[in-house]
């Protein structure tokens, strides 16, 4: 063999090994990267992702784009790039579609029970409202058959629903009374005893329910025998009614949330608050069956039992208007040690017109101890 020859050849092997090498280092670079994603491509909105936790696995590769948190704090779909490099430096892009979703239902406030009397239509949706974390707008449903004009108990339900189709329900009672025969007021039988008050008032005792100048009384002194009442008084009723117009025409709304009570509802609810807060401080607040107002069907709690209604345009305006249609704030602020109850800005107590313009006072309301002389005290 010439050198010519074996100049040709040795080229001739050096490019083959050339090309063999890289075949083989295009074979190597060439390797595929095997990533899978995760099933679930839907995120909560505002929780915490990041933009890798998307990725199952990953194979023959590694990832290149920096983990970060992804922004959920926008309904809908978002799109994701990831970068990644197998061993041999080819780099590999992979794009997907992630939605961020609203899982989260509505939240309800309400009240569990509302009560009513026979024909006294009430706005069930009053006081009701649904917030919810996307949603400005809920609208909120009552499900349920009710009969306004039909004396009973209806469990009803509050429905409401965000956009994304979260559904929010709420078990409530609507108690409908029934609306009872008129009571009679004055008592034109002999009485069992009869007393004067330390302010010269006459009062007298039949049957175990004690009337004042004409004014039936119960407070802690005072009490009703277990059978007593039957609904609200008719004319406690005509009187709320009249109010109710009032406060409509001055665009408000006042509805009542609990009128006449039994003993025995009484005692109920009585032995539910000694259960929660003790005897000590529910004497405060709830009377012992016998001692209630409630129970006289002459006395009514409106809108709310939260201190923070006076301060509501419609706690304001029965503050100052109520005793035009016959109720008086009964448990006026700083009461306590004379009506024996702390204030309720919500219970209105119906004694007709003339005592309650007397005891309205400018604002300055006078209690019905007070105004009569006498006390209200547990024996
Ligand atoms: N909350 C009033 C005092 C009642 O229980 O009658
Ligand atoms: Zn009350």
């Amino acid at each position: 063999m010439n050198s010519k020859k074996r100049i040709i050849i040795t080229i001739s092997i050096l490019i083959l090994l050339l090309v063999l090498g890289f075949a083989i280092w295009w074979y190597l670079y060439e390797e595929k990267i095997e990533i899978s994603l995760k099933k679930d491509l839907q995120v909560p909105y505002k929780s915490t992702v990041t933009n890798l936790s998307f990725i199952d696995y990953i194979k023959n590769g590694t990832i290149i784009t920096k983990e970060k948190n992804i922004d959920t704090t926008k309904l809908g779909k978002k799109k994701i790039t990831i970068s990644f490099k197998n061993k041999y430096g080819r780099k590999e892009k992979k794009s997907f579609e992630i939605t961020v979703i609203d899982i989260t239902p509505p939240e309800i406030e309400y009240q569990e029970i509302l009560t009513t009397v026979e024909g006294n239509e009430i706005d069930l949706l009053k006081d009701v409202t649904a917030i919810d974390d996307v949603d400005q707008e809920i609208e909120i449903l009552v499900e349920g058959t009710y009969d306004f004009q039909k004396a009973d108990t209806y469990p009803l339900s509050y429905v409401a629903k965000d956009q994304s189709g979260n559904e929010m329900r709420k078990e409530f009672t609507l108690i409908v009374e029934k609306k009872p025969a008129v009571q009679s007021k004055s008592n034109n039988q002999k009485p069992d005893s009869t007393f004067t008050t330390s302010k010269g008032f006459s009062g007298y005792t039949k049957n175990g329910v004690t009337y004042i100048d004409g004014i039936l009384i119960a407070n802690k002194t005072y009490s009703l025998p277990s059978n007593y009442g039957n609904g609200l008084t008719q004319d406690t009723i005509n009187a709320f009614d009249e109010m109710k117009k009032g406060a409509r025409n001055a665009g408000l709304n006042i509805e009542i949330i609990s009128g006449f009570r039994s003993y025995d509802k009484q005692n109920t609810i009585y032995n539910n608050y000694v259960a929660k807060d003790g005897k000590v401080a529910a004497d405060r607040y709830s009377a012992r069956p016998g001692h209630s107002e409630h129970q006289t069907g002459m006395a009514v709690d409106i809108n709310s039992l939260y201190t923070s209604f006076e301060n509501t345009n419609e706690g304001k305006w029965l503050s100052a208007n109520s005793y035009q249609y016959g109720f008086i704030l009964r448990y006026p602020k700083d009461g306590e040690d004379i009506t024996g109850y702390m204030y309720e800005p919500w219970h209105f107590r119906y004694v007709g017109k003339d005592l309650a313009t007397k005891l309205y006072n400018n604002g300055a309301w006078i209690t019905l101890e007070e105004y009569f002389g006498i006390t209200s005290q547990y024996e």
